[in-house]
């Protein structure tokens, strides 16, 4: 078999126009919710992406260093004995994370892997793929550009994989969706395959909530940006600046939740929507939660998708774990 050493964004046109139109329609019944409420994968528009790379260099985001500081610490225990094997990365960003882990092999190792980086934005997997063959110029990249809800079974074909979901990305969905997609992920894991998952821990307030409120107001553009998105997903006439960033800690759900709200009334338009949409000033449009985790969702997760808990990595503080989990067939 011939491969080509490059990410091969695979999306058709027919694909393509199916995205739009499952995100016109989750955005449109959203909107007309009794309390609004966007998806919170059109974040990552190729601005959106631009920004959470911004948000990860914060100061006050503490997840996405204290994740790396993990990887880059244990690298060589959790790639010990990886050799021809395929890593699987879900929601694969700026690919900076798995890069911690593919800078602990060796050349003659790292020319039998392959490297499977799945995401929906189409700009960081080609900032990845250049990245990439900078740095691993002998790696065999295939990427795929997609709703990694929607579509997965591409990956069912390959062996000996490594799943590799960080970022604490899992805590973006609902928990229900969490654990039927985790319980999928086990399905598609073969004997001695491996999941390494980065959850972001429970903590102070204080902590949780400075994250998503920097000074800088990196984290509040992020948030207003999604409303360009869906005014280019449904020909809205959102106007952002007329919206407020808030961010708080939920504790009887343990999430953050970020949503807009409304600083004054509007009404919005869209050739999608028989009528205006009425907003009310006050009124909020829930963009996004992120759940934080405790020990015993590491081993509820474990038990929902058929996996043992082989190690659990964590910071000095316990802010952030990341599970390496293990199918095991008896
Ligand atoms: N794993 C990286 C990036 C986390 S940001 C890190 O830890 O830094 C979340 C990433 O997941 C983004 O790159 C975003 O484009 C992608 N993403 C979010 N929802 C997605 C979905 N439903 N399908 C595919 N990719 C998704
Ligand atoms: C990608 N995801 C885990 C981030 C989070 O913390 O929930 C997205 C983010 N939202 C605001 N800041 C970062």
């Amino acid at each position: 078999m011939t491969y080509i050493e490059a990410i091969q964004p695979v999306r058709s046109a027919s694909a393509k126009g199916a995205a739009a139109r499952s995100d016109r329609e989750a955005v449109l019944t959203g909107l007309k919710a009794r309390r609004k409420y966007l998806p919170s994968k059109l974040f990552y528009d190729e601005t959106g992406s631009w920004l959470f790379e911004r948000i990860t260099a914060l100061e006050e985001y503490y997840p996405s260093r204290t994740e790396k500081s993990i990887l880059w610490r244990h690298a060589q225990e959790l790639m010990r004995g990886v050799r021809e094997a395929t890593l699987v990365e879900i929601g694969s960003g700026d690919c900076s994370k798995i890069s911690l882990l593919l800078q602990a092999l060796r050349p003659e190792a790292l020319r039998t892997m392959t490297y499977v980086p799945i995401d929906v934005s189409p700009s960081a997997m080609e900032e990845s793929r250049q990245q990439l063959r900078q740095r691993f110029g002998s790696l065999k990249v295939r990427g795929l550009v997609t709703d990694f809800l929607q579509r997965l079974d591409p990956v069912a074909r390959y062996w000996n994989k490594l799943f590799c979901f960080f970022g604490s990305t899992i805590g973006n969905l609902e928990r229900s969706q969490a654990e039927r997609f985790l319980a999928r992920l086990g399905r598609m894991m073969q004997q001695g395959e491996r999941l390494l998952l980065g959850l972001d821990m429970v903590k102070e307030r204080a902590v949780l909530e400075r994250a998503y409120n920097d000074v800088s107001n990196v984290t509040a553009r992020f948030n207003k940006n999604i409303l360009h998105v869906v005014n280019r997903t449904i020909g809205a006439d959102f106007d952002p600046d007329l919206f407020r960033h808030c961010a708080f800690f939920n504790e009887q759900q343990r999430r953050i939740e970020m949503h807009l709200v409304a600083t004054c009334d509007m009404s919005i338009g869209s050739p999608c929507l028989d009528r205006d949409l009425e907003i009310r000033e006050g009124e909020s449009i829930h963009t996004e939660s992120s759940y934080k985790f405790t020990a015993g969702d590491i081993e509820a997760f474990a038990r929902c998708a058929g996996l043992e808990v082989n190690a659990v990595y964590t910071d000095e503080n316990r802010w952030f774990s990341l599970v390496d989990y293990l199918r095991r067939i008896p």
